[in-house]
């Protein structure tokens, strides 16, 4: 091979490397930011926690939270138990979806940055390494709990339906999310309330949202603030 045809092969390739990449970061949930780095979960612990009945007991809804992080295992645990899959040979969740369209993603706001959960890999894909708690809603406890949730629709998952029950299902399949969180929060001790005091077009502009992607509700989740 000559040493030209190698340059200029070389230097299709590099171009081709670049353009790929480019359009990668455009058609990725919200432009994936290579400054943060993949959280590989913990595998999920699913053979604790309280009986249901004491779990119900005691689900409520708290606006109080401490400082402390959560540790990566309960990390883990929290987002398979908000709709992480429990049956691999499906690829079904956790929390059930109309026509298992699967369509609510669960986007992971924490100080270091944003994060979008991947239930298959059971991983945090790095989505903007950028603290955008605050933006996550209109309360001012927001900005400081370890772990807000947002529950984002991606209405292009959702087939030949009307807008008006794309909002309906999304809406409903949402419910079943954050209640999924509610229980495990209510078994560990942990803190949390789903919310809907958000600026959504906001938010949606800060997270990069696409068109068709909406945000349906927000979940705050930490330790009980110490009682003094
Ligand atoms: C769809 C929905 C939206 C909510 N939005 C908010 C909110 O924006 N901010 C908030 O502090 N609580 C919010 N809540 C929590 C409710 O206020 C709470 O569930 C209610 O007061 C009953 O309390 P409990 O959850 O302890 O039973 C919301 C609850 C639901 C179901």
């Amino acid at each position: 091979m000559n040493k030209k045809f190698y340059l200029l092969t070389m230097l299709a390739l590099t171009g081709l490397m670049i353009c790929s990449t480019l359009i990668l970061a455009v058609n990725s949930p919200a432009g994936t930011n290579p400054e943060l780095k993949s959280i590989q979960l913990l595998p999920p612990q699913t053979d604790g926690g309280k009986p249901l009945m004491q779990v119900l007991k005691d689900r409520k809804s708290s606006r109080e939270f401490g400082a402390e992080k959560l540790p990566p295992q309960i990390l883990s645990n929290l987002l398979w138990a908000a709709n992480g899959i429990n049956r691999q040979d499906s690829g079904k969740r956790t929390a059930p979806s109309a026509v298992n369209w699967q369509e609510i993603d669960v986007y992971v706001a924490m100080a270091e940055g944003l994060y979008l959960y991947d239930a298959k890999g059971h991983v945090l894909k790095p989505v903007l390494a950028q603290d955008v708690r605050a933006a996550t809603g209109r309360q001012e406890f927001v900005k400081d709990v370890p772990v807000n949730l947002i529950y984002v629709a991606d209405f292009t998952r959702m087939g030949d339906v009307s807008a008006e029950e794309k909002v309906f299902y999304s809406a409903a399949d949402t419910g079943f999310i954050a209640e999924n969180v509610y229980l495990y929060c209510a078994s560990e001790g942990l803190a949390t309330v789903v919310r809907n005091l958000i600026d959504k077009p906001a938010l949606s502009k800060i997270m990069k949202l696409r068109a068709e992607q909406r945000v349906i509700l927000a979940q705050s989740v930490g330790y009980p603030k110490k009682q003094q």
